[in-house]
């Protein structure tokens, strides 16, 4: 995709994103990959509303702004996925409500933190490590970013929110909001006695349709 038709797609799907309330304020980010390894990422403090494409920030591999805005803060983060995930070449990080409210919950297990619920989370999403709590902007948590990014394409950030990161803008949009659907069932559900996917029913899908890369 052609950096003009990428700085598009980021504005249309922010736009989405909020009209949906899955992004409020100027929480969250959007990235995309380009060919030369350079990214588009959204500006630092923009509400995902109102994104203009000339001001997006195209930022270099090693983290120097090349045009746009300033970057994000997380932009180093962005970075760390794509440098671990080959077929990467989009991510989103919001703070959407139900989400956020499992980050903040205490994990016995932090290796995959939402059951497997549903065929379309094991799908889409796949397992969900928790990655410990940093500030916003800490290069400590761009680190940790990068650790969990070898082995997953979703990650849920202690306290804060899910990144999630896909071959195009479209199926990290898709891939997320499966996320979040996934954590609200898990409120609604509450107390009660679940029943996940069995680990057979998991090992089919992910032989069927393909592990979720
Ligand atoms: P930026 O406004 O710098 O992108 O930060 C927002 C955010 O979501 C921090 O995690």
């Amino acid at each position: 995709m052609d950096e003009a038709t990428a700085r598009q797609e980021i504005v249309r799907y922010g736009a989405l994103l909020y009209e949906r309330k899955l992004a409020h304020g100027s929480a969250g980010n959007l990235s995309v990959r380009l060919a030369d390894g350079s990214i588009l990422v959204t500006p630092t403090n923009s509400s995902l509303g109102g994104l203009e494409a000339h001001r997006i920030s195209r930022v270099s591999v090693d983290g120097d702004l090349l045009s746009g805005d300033p970057p994000s803060k997380e932009a180093f983060f962005h970075l760390a996925v794509y440098q671990e995930r080959p077929k990467a070449r989009a991510i989103v990080h919001l703070h959407s409500t139900y989400s956020v409210a499992v980050s903040c919950l205490c994990h016995e297990d932090a290796s995959d933190i939402l059951p497997p619920l549903t065929a379309y989370h094991v799908m889409r999403v796949g397992k969900l490590p928790l990655v410990p709590y940093y500030r916003p902007g800490d290069r400590k948590l761009a680190q940790a970013v990068g650790h969990a990014a070898k082995d997953h394409r979703a990650m849920m950030l202690a306290n804060h929110g899910p990144i999630v990161s896909a071959p195009t803008l479209a199926e990290a949009v898709g891939a997320y909001e499966e996320l979040e659907e996934t954590a609200k069932l898990f409120f609604i559900l509450g107390e009660r006695k679940i029943s996940p996917l069995t680990c057979e029913a998991v090992e089919e899908l992910n032989t069927v349709f393909g592990p979720a890369a």
